[in-house]
């Protein structure tokens, strides 16, 4: 079968904003540097398969996101597109300023729900960091340009355990204030399990927070992130963050590894007969050129399912295959040092 066939469900949106998180929050996490010349043309390749919504790169430091050092030319790379937008990630004004000077106009900042991973990812605690993004924020939206607020560890955090929603709620709200335009839930390590992620939600939105001004953010550590998108969406989400091919993680929390791969999004939401624009087929091909690059399999289930029947080599999801024993090896690493 090369789509699914479609069975709606009641109470689901019509249209998802899939926000393609690829380029940015899967090759910050890669050992290699991948060049700019890759980079861009994995970009222009999800644009051309019908993505509209690409988080292109992060104007952090250089020093702690070396991955991401190339952000500056990335950016003037990128294809015009007509409706296409390539948010980016700012911590600071210094990021800001490079990304203008770049010509984005859409920025995202990220704070954490939790103290501990906002020490190790911005290197301050939560009232610092929320702090740093104010000017941010502020100097962003008179610019007239988009912003996004991220919250990490919505759900469990590697050195804290499970984390209230109360705690969230505080957190997305103080974002909310400072003039976000979205709140992106981020399950960093993948722990949510619907029940939890139709709490937060409604806990969220008895704060006044409705589910338009959310996006959910799924890590698949668990194999949750399929289960917990649905949730959001019979919640009201109408917007998903995913990552072609299941690209991810994050460098300050060994334990993330990939985020919910677009394509197995996009096969559920055809299947509810939910309109993405995308071009499935077009997608897995950007996914399984952009494997080959990296070297090893994509682990997304629907582009290995796929890649086999339209590349002819069964199984063929790109890469050489063998290089996915290092990743097993540094996620059980990863899971002994930080025990949740
Ligand atoms: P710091 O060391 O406290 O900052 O880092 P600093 O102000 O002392 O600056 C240190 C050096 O960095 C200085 O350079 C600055 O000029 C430079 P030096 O004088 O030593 O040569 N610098 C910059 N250079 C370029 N662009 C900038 C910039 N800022 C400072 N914007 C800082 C603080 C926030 C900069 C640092 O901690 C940082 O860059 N952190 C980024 C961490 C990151 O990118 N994490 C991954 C993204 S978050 C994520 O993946 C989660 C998410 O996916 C959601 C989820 O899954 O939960 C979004
Ligand atoms: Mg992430």
């Amino acid at each position: 079968m090369r789509d699914p066939s479609v069975h709606r469900r009641p109470g689901l949106p019509e249209r998802v904003t899939i926000w393609e998180v690829g380029p940015r929050d899967g090759l910050q996490n890669e050992p290699a540097v991948v060049p700019t010349d890759v980079k861009a043309s994995f970009i222009g390749r999800l644009v051309a398969a019908g993505l509209r919504t690409v988080e292109a790169t992060s104007f952090v430091s250089p020093r702690w996101v070396p991955q991401l050092g190339d952000a500056d030319a990335l950016f003037r790379a990128l294809p015009a597109v007509e409706g296409v937008a390539y948010p980016v990630l700012v911590p600071n004004l210094a990021g800001l300023e490079r990304a203008q000077a770049a010509g984005a106009r859409h920025v995202a900042v990220f704070a954490s729900a939790t103290e501990s991973f906002a020490r190790r990812n911005l290197n301050r605690g939560v009232e610092e960091s929320l702090a740093m993004f104010a000017p941010v924020v502020a100097s962003a939206r008179s610019a007239g340009m988009e912003v996004r607020g991220y919250l990490s560890m919505c759900f469990g955090d590697p050195w804290e355990g499970p984390v209230p929603p109360e705690q969230v709620v505080g957190v997305a709200l103080r974002l909310l204030e400072q003039g976000c335009g979205q709140i992106s839930l981020g399950d960093t390590i993948g722990v949510a399990t619907p029940g939890h992620v139709t709490e937060l939600l409604a806990a969220l939105d008895r704060a006044g927070v409705a589910a338009g001004a959310v996006a959910v953010h799924f890590h698949d550590t668990y194999g949750q992130a399929l289960a917990n998108t649905l949730a959001a969406l019979e919640a009201g989400v109408a917007t998903v963050d995913a990552s072609a091919g299941g690209l991810g993680g994050c460098p300050f929390a060994r334990s993330a590894t990939g985020n919910l791969a677009t394509e197995d999004l996009v096969w559920m939401l055809h299947g509810l007969g939910i309109q993405t624009g995308v071009d499935l087929d077009a997608l897995v091909a950007a996914s399984t050129w952009m494997a080959q690059k990296l070297g090893r399999p994509s682990p997304s289930r629907v582009v290995r399912a796929l890649a086999g029947t339209r590349t002819g080599g069964a199984g063929d999801a790109g890469g050489a295959g063998d290089a996915g024993g290092a990743g097993e090896a540094s996620r059980a690493e990863a899971a002994e040092e930080e025990e949740l």
